[in-house]
């Protein structure tokens, strides 16, 4: 299966988004409430519909930057929040990006990429992250699907991606999150060796 733009736009186009919560994901929520500096460069890779991106923007984030192989995706944010800076909101594939960030957030796109781009996953956030960066979000701890996205895995197998690049800080079953996702997800702060 090709996990290509065509089938990204697809999954808009006929409205086949399961993943959508509608609204900012709680864990992430707590996270954002205690971040002060506004002026912090965040990046939000397959940031879908992008709640937690409007949540930043509605904030005071003004750096905040959302990637999606989607066209649908990327207009759906522009058309729900229209001061939101057009030049932060990019229509391409997160894996040819080449910028930098302090803070890159995570939510459903690790699980979305061929398992196989795991650990190019993993050396990109590296490549993309400023020194001492950060890579911070949830990751699913469940078995899920093997052909299709979702996709599962386990604590363990991260480990194995992430820990040539980056000091685990935070890396514990997260304990709010959306009600159809409880017990299922890992709540990680990583931060950039
Ligand atoms: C499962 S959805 C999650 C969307 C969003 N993070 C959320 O939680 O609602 C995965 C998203 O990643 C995007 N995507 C998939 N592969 C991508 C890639 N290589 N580069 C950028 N975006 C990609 C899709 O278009 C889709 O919006």
């Amino acid at each position: 299966m090709l996990l290509n733009e065509f089938f990204w736009e697809n999954k808009y186009n006929t409205h086949k988004t399961g993943w959508d919560l509608g609204e900012v994901s709680p864990p992430l929520k707590t996270y954002f409430d205690q971040l002060s500096n506004k002026e912090l460069k965040i990046l939000i890779p397959g940031g879908g519909n992008s709640y937690e991106a409007e949540y930043l923007f509605n904030k005071g984030f003004t750096n905040v930057y959302v990637v999606d192989i989607s066209k649908t995706a990327i207009e759906n944010i522009k058309k729900r929040v229209p001061n939101f800076p057009t030049g932060q909101l990019i229509q391409a594939d997160f894996f040819d990006l080449e910028m930098k960030f302090d803070l890159i957030i995570e939510q459903t796109f690790f699980c979305a990429i061929d398992p196989n781009l795991r650990a190019t996953y993993a050396s990109k956030m590296n490549d993309l992250l400023i020194e001492k960066g950060k890579l911070v979000g949830l990751l699913f701890d469940a078995k899920l699907n093997e052909d299709h996205p979702p996709f599962g895995g386990s604590k363990k197998e991260y480990l194995a991606y992430f820990q040539p690049y980056f000091s685990l800080d935070i890396f514990e079953k997260s304990y709010n999150s959306f009600h159809n996702r409880q017990e299922m997800e890992l709540f990680v702060k990583f931060l950039k060796r």
